[in-house]
């Protein structure tokens, strides 16, 4: 079976979040149960640098307003999957990131930009494509990509079957209605039964509408986007489409997130040496500049700074945790306040807040090991893979009940722990109170050496590998 995967973003080549992790796992666990999986992905300066033996393929002409492009073929960096780049200077050769420019405003012609993503992908997923190699399969990923179910849909030749992969619904790429025609889909498109979405074209719309099936990213999120509280105005739609709907949860790649060969770390460890954690807490809390002080629970929190995360709760309650003898270390970068709000909390508690702004791998791995405990107070959450980290490196996270954080987790009581169950602290509803009462609960459990350590030892001998989950996607693709 033969998968493209169309993606904007993919870990090791560009990241901005989740999504890459998957689209650079994905492909590869996919190609290890003997598919033929394959990568599409824009351009930009990081991929052109980092995409190994690129070579030219062919051109493509189709928008009139861009001219033609470029299809360039080569390898991921470290699984070898084959990838085809899709080079058109104008469009993706930036400083900045993949949807904004250096200072976080969104690209003014994203429509453009992954509006020709979605065209490439449908091109190269049907009979009109040049190249020798036809997906049975495209898988798309988000808004960026969900225009080529639609294009697809409307061509009048041989085509693959769509897949289309949800890992955020608030992220929905609505346009003004011109797009319809300036991206050459056919008027009869744009209408309710189609990618009309409150006045406007909507490229996620038009893959949740259009697509042979909707994957999203775990069980729980499938179930939430079919309700008003989480479907962000396409529940109907999800509903309706249910029977097409599946929620697999992601897994977490193996090799980048193992601390037992992590090159990030100061001493690797496993569930077998996990005194060893402890020397990298004391080289974070040194680096950090947090009080060198092994007995003081340090809570950590790697995350983008959007209200999704519900970081804000934490920000209310920290001053109370710090007086109560806990340190936090933060990485993180997004709203503006929530930077500005972290910042101050770092100056007016130096040694015991720490907060890095920005995006930092390396830090990111070693606040995932050094840290005891992992802060995820998310108000909707797809999958989220940071707590799997969290529990994959013995630092047991406290999570709200919703989306991935739900199925990945199991909340701690005596009978579950003494089960072999329990893996961190799970709380119901986005408030302080509850918030601080989980992460109380945690501190409370984590003075309790033994204890402690048997809820380590549970989370960490999780199998989080992408195998299952890929089984899992095969599935699907073959029943299509
Ligand atoms: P989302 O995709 O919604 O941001 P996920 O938990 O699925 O949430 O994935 C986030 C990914 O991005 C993780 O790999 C996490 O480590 C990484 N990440 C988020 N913020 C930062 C940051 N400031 N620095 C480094 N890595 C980050
Ligand atoms: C999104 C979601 C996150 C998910 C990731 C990968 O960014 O916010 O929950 O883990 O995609 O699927």
């Amino acid at each position: 079976m033969r998968i493209l995967v169309a993606t904007s973003e993919a870990y090791p080549l560009v990241k901005t979040g989740g999504l890459a992790d998957v689209s650079g796992a994905l492909p590869a666990a996919l190609r290890r149960q003997k598919v033929d999986a394959r990568l599409l992905i824009p351009g930009y300066p990081q991929v052109l640098a980092k995409v190994k033996n690129l070579t030219f393929l062919t051109k493509l002409d189709f928008i009139p307003q861009v001219g033609s492009v470029n299809v360039l073929a080569g390898e991921m960096p470290d699984s070898g999957v084959p990838v085809y780049v899709v080079d058109h200077a104008g469009l993706y050769q930036r400083d900045g990131g993949p949807y904004q420019d250096t200072f976080g405003k969104d690209w003014i012609d994203n429509p453009l930009r992954f509006g020709v993503l979605s065209h490439v992908a449908a091109v190269l997923s049907s009979g009109f494509s040049p190249l020798d190699w036809l997906p049975d399969i495209v898988h798309c990923n988000d808004w960026q990509t969900g225009l080529t179910p639609a294009i697809l849909h409307f061509f009048r030749t041989t085509r693959a079957k769509t897949v289309l992969g949800i890992h955020n619904l608030a992220y929905q790429g609505n346009y003004g209605p011109e797009w319809v025609g300036k991206l050459g889909l056919p008027p009869q498109s744009y209408q309710t039964d189609g990618l009309e979405y409150y006045d406007q074209m909507s490229f996620l719309k038009a893959g949740v509408y259009y697509s042979d099936a909707i994957i999203t990213v775990s069980p729980t999120y499938a179930e939430e986007i079919q309700t008003e509280a989480y479907g962000c105005g396409m529940q109907g739609l999800l509903k309706s489409r249910s029977q097409r709907l599946h929620g697999i949860l992601n897994g977490i790649d193996t090799d980048e997130w193992n601390p037992s060969i992590d090159p990030h770390l100061i001493c690797n460890y496993d569930a077998s040496r996990l005194a060893e954690k402890s020397a990298n807490k004391e080289a974070l809390q040194n680096r950090l500049g947090l009080d060198v002080d092994a007995n003081a629970p340090l809570l950590s929190v790697v995350s983008r700074l959007a209200s999704q995360k519900g970081l804000d709760l934490l920000l209310n309650i920290a001053t109370t945790l710090i007086h109560e003898g806990a340190q936090i270390a933060l990485l993180g970068s997004g709203d503006a306040w929530l930077e500005h709000g972290y910042t101050q909390l770092s100056k007016a508690y130096p040694g015991r807040m720490s907060a890095t702004i920005g995006y930092n791998e390396g830090l990111s791995h070693q606040i995932m090991a050094s840290s005891d405990i992992f802060l995820m107070p998310s108000r909707f959450e797809p999958c989220g893979l940071n707590q799997m980290y969290g529990l994959a490196y013995g630092t047991p996270p406290v999570v709200r009940r919703t989306g991935g954080l739900a199925d990945s987790v199991q909340d701690t009581d005596e009978g579950a722990l003494k089960a072999g169950k329990a893996t961190g602290f799970v709380f119901e509803n986005a408030n302080e109170q509850e918030f601080m009462a989980a992460i109380r609960r945690a501190i409370a459990l984590f003075h309790d050496r033994k204890s402690w350590a048997q809820l380590q030892h549970n989370g960490m001998k999780q199998d989080f590998s992408w195998t299952p989950s890929a089984k899992k996607y095969l599935d699907i693709y073959r029943g299509l």
